[in-house]
């Protein structure tokens, strides 16, 4: 039960990566803020945590928007008194080539990825106690890419040199704070992919249950991992090591 009266803040806990977690926290006794756009994919979160007998919330929010944040942050200390763990989870993909891509659409995807983790981390650290930890999801495309995903990958990449620093920042605190870069995992996030649909970004061989990213974000977020900091675990069934 490695969160036992902690309180896990996990955005995107609606579907897929962020779900799994939410359970997988819960099932060890944590008191679980699912935070998600779509508020019913949260709330079914929540409902199937309840009916294990858990302890969750549901809270609506875009995590790109610093006032809907604050009120996730605002709502966990409210019904919890402090929060232990952050899972910033909620991420998006364009798939428009540099050139072509509209300005705010850039600035969309850099603000909801790198911006939520940003967010959260301004926001929330000031309720964590010594000991809280955040886990930033990555991706391989901060390591090997493909066309026409620049944004994500830009968004990608710079999550992991924020990790870095402030892990140096947050040290005097004693909160840690690590990230995951996933490979491909068996999400609608992958499926709904059209540079996979289209066999642009080949995955067979190598694709994930959400619950094995789970078992590498809870470990990260768990005491069980005290003596990690700042780093980027890649959780990817090896797929970065391929030339192919
Ligand atoms: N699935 C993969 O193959 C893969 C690979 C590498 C990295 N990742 C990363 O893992 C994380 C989770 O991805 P997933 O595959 O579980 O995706 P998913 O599509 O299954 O779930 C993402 C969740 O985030 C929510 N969300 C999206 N935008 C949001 C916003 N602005 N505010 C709040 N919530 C928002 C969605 O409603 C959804 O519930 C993401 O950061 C993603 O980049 C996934």
């Amino acid at each position: 039960m490695r969160f036992a009266k902690k309180t896990c803040v996990v955005t995107g806990g609606g579907s897929g990566i962020g779900r799994a977690t939410c359970l997988q926290m819960a099932r060890e006794g944590a008191q679980v803020v699912v935070a998600d756009l779509q508020l019913a994919a949260a709330q079914a979160t929540v409902a199937t945590i309840e009916a294990a007998a858990g302890v969750a919330i549901a809270v609506q929010v875009d995590v790109g928007n610093s006032d809907q944040v604050q009120a996730v942050i605002n709502a966990a200390v409210a019904r919890f008194g402090s929060i232990d763990a952050i899972v910033n989870d909620a991420a998006m993909m364009s798939f428009t080539p540099i050139v072509d891509i509209a300005e705010a659409d850039f600035f969309h995807v850099i603000g909801t990825n790198l911006g939520s983790v940003f967010l959260f981390t301004k926001y929330g650290v000031p309720h964590m106690p010594a000991g809280g930890a955040i886990v930033n999801l990555s991706s391989v495309h901060a390591h090997a890419t493909t066309a026409n995903v620049v944004p994500y990958a830009s968004s990608k990449g710079a999550i992991e040199a924020f990790t870095r620093g402030a892990a140096i920042e947050l040290a005097s605190r004693k909160i840690r704070i690590n990230a995951i870069a996933p490979g491909a995992v068996d999400t609608p996030m992958l499926w709904n992919n059209p540079n996979v649909k289209s066999g642009v970004e080949k995955v067979q061989g190598a694709i994930g249950k959400p619950e094995e990213l789970a078992a590498a974000i809870c470990f990260l977020a768990s005491d069980e991992s005290s003596f990690v900091n700042g780093t980027t675990l890649v959780v990817d069934g090896g797929r970065l090591d391929a030339l192919a």
